[in-house]
């Protein structure tokens, strides 16, 4: 085509495509070109703003490393990542939730009763629950890979002063599908505004905050893998999430304890002198198809 136009030019990019490409790469190159030049028409696009969105995501680019993950972090507040979770999790099991990007391969084992908070300031949190399937039968030997930040706010990769994996552990659920640890009631943090989505936040007058939450990846053998995160109902950022991972079915209670009620046969038991916090969460995971 030697005539491209503002008009014609999202047709033209689609008849450039060679003969044998992969019809799923040519659906979704052609929506991607479809709406991208619609944006550009719709809004009017200057060059300086052309420019500026090219600057950013060359920053972007600088910033990334192997445990900085600004495009994922893009993608986070943008609400992509959670609109793709959205879009395949059904509604019969737990609901998914960002992963994130600070979750790290190789957690060490947390056995049952196993305690994460160990010298860190704060309220001792019990979470524990069944894991399930659909039906509500509990599932043996389930994997819950767990992960959290330290009372600073802080992930284990973001923080000097953290071991490698402090408040990450994998527990395997035992024959009744229970699991079962302690750790530090964790707290609502800010993502990472020192790049060029904190930027972006700054622009649009909004605020870096998440809710509390516990990060669980769910892996069971016949199941589809749960991505997901726990939330306390009282959090004041649960109707603002900067990431959008907040689903109704998330939110839970932390209950409150006297130190006498804590449970049996875990690594505290016996050594909780404070009143301390309860969250029962189950998880329900799907049958693979
Ligand atoms: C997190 O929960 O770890 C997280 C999710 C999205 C962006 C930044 C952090
Ligand atoms: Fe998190």
């Amino acid at each position: 085509m030697r005539n491209v136009t503002a008009d014609n030019i999202t047709d033209v990019f689609m008849k450039y495509f060679g003969a044998d490409t992969d019809p799923r790469m040519r659906e979704v190159m052609k929506s991607l070109a479809t709406h991208l030049h619609a944006f550009a028409r719709d809004v009017n696009l200057t060059h300086d703003e052309w420019r500026q969105g090219i600057k950013f995501l060359e920053a972007a680019g600088r910033i990334s490393n192997e445990t900085r993950h600004e495009f994922v972090l893009l993608s986070d507040v943008l609400g992509l990542s959670s609109l793709v979770d959205m879009l395949h999790s059904g509604t019969e099991g737990t609901s998914s939730s960002v992963l994130g990007p600070f979750h790290i391969s190789g957690s060490p084992s947390l056995p049952f009763g196993g305690d994460m908070k160990r010298h860190y300031d704060g309220e001792v949190l019990v979470a524990c629950g069944t894991v399930t399937d659909t039906a509500g039968n509990p599932i043996a030997g389930a994997e819950i890979d767990i992960w959290q930040t330290a009372p600073n706010g802080l992930y284990s990769s973001q923080d000097e002063e953290q071991d490698t994996f402090s408040f990450h552990g994998i527990q395997t659920t035992g024959p009744d599908g229970r699991y079962g640890f302690s750790t530090v009631k964790p707290v609502s943090y800010t993502v990472p505004t020192d790049g060029p989505v904190g930027d972006i936040l700054r622009a649009t007058g909004r605020h870096p905050w998440r809710p509390s939450h516990l990060h669980y990846i769910v892996k069971a053998a016949g199941f589809r893998p749960l991505v997901t995160e726990i939330f306390p109902d009282d959090d004041p950022y649960l109707d603002q999430d900067t990431v959008f991972g907040v689903r109704g079915d998330l939110v839970m209670k932390y209950a409150p304890h006297p130190p006498e009620f804590f449970p049996n046969g875990y690594e505290l038991s016996g050594s909780v002198k404070e009143p301390f916090l309860l969250a029962e969460f189950d998880l329900r995971l799907v049958p693979l198809a």
